[in-house]
């Protein structure tokens, strides 16, 4: 009988494509990325499964051409990159990765905090640029504690959560907004408030992002926003670039109406060294590596074969969206 064909739009861990090897005819797009939509479009014609990654952008065409096509499994846990109801409708499923990325991005979302609020990256690129002139002076570098101060999280899902638990080993203040109260145990496990968006955006030091980029979220941080946040407080995304405008960001740090931003994420990524934010002194710039360590990354590789495995044979994927 002949194999199963699955395409990749980039590689692999070694140990993924071995096992894939074992059970497929597998095709690995090596040259451009993301992959440019016009081989995409020809290489989905003839595929049963598809292992894809956030930049790929599946629409309703690419999974119309997908005659065969029985599932798609993204190496991420977003899927915005992908028509969740147009896969549906063609009963093709969808797996991606949540939970085995909980803390490597909860880490990072509090790395670039940390950074930021005690001017860590802004002191490397001083002493890198031979600026370093005095020591010690009483008001030299100062940046902020996190003991004491109020960090509002956007989103109290997976991520969110466990961003929570390290804060409160900071000992910070912690409030959130959701679309739904966590259930009173967990609030007080955790040691956190619900408050309205308006509390959240007011009295925050540092805001946080733990929310997917949907239609409702698109450019949600923008200048009204900033506008209403302390000229004192900071913004970190680890979520997605689009939710924050990043024009008005750049207006709100330069003009000091909030103190600074530590992002991971961007509209339109890679981002250059021409970038607007590469000037900015009090920004944090990371390359999307929110889930980017090693044991992440290898446990993400298996769940993305392990749900490539069960949706190719009509099976639910373990973590799964849509149909
Ligand atoms: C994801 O998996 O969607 C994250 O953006 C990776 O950091």
């Amino acid at each position: 009988m002949q194999k199963k064909r699955v395409f990749l739009t980039r590689t692999l861990h070694d140990f993924a494509l071995k096992e894939l090897k074992k059970k497929y005819q597998i095709e690995i797009h090596t040259g451009k990325i993301p992959i440019p939509k016009n081989i995409l479009k020809n290489k989905i014609k003839v595929v049963d499964g598809l292992i894809c990654f956030p930049y790929d952008k599946i629409d309703n065409e690419i999974i119309d051409l997908g005659e065969n096509l029985k599932v798609i499994s993204t190496f991420s846990v977003g899927f915005d990159h992908i028509d969740i109801n147009h896969a549906k409708k063609k009963k093709i499923r969808v797996g991606y990765t949540p939970k085995v990325l909980t803390d490597a991005t909860a880490d990072l979302a509090f790395a670039l905090m940390i950074d930021l609020v005690r001017r860590v990256s802004e002191g490397d690129r001083i002493i890198r640029n031979g600026k370093w002139r005095q020591i010690y002076g009483a008001h030299d570098y100062v940046g902020m504690d996190l003991q004491g101060k109020t960090l509002g999280i956007l989103g109290m899902g997976r991520i969110g959560s466990t961003l929570a638990k390290r804060a409160k080993a900071f000992d910070m203040k912690i409030i959130y907004h959701n679309r739904s109260h966590v259930s009173k145990s967990s609030e007080k496990s955790l040691g956190v408030k619900y408050v309205s968006l308006n509390k959240l955006i007011t009295q925050s030091d540092v805001i946080s992002i733990h929310v997917p980029h949907t239609s409702e979220t698109d450019q949600m941080f923008n200048n009204k926003i900033f506008k209403k946040m302390k000229n004192s407080s900071f913004l970190i995304n680890t979520a997605r670039g689009k939710i924050v405008n990043e024009k008005d960001l750049s207006i709100a740090l330069k003009k000091k109406i909030i103190a600074g931003a530590g992002l991971d994420v961007f509209e339109s990524e890679p981002i250059g060294k021409n970038h607007p934010f590469t000037k900015i002194p009090n920004i944090v710039l990371a390359p999307h590596i929110g889930s980017s360590s090693k044991e992440t990354r290898e446990i993400m590789a298996r769940v993305t074969v392990n749900n490539l495995n069960l949706g190719i044979n009509g099976k639910k994927p373990i973590y799964s969206v849509g149909y």
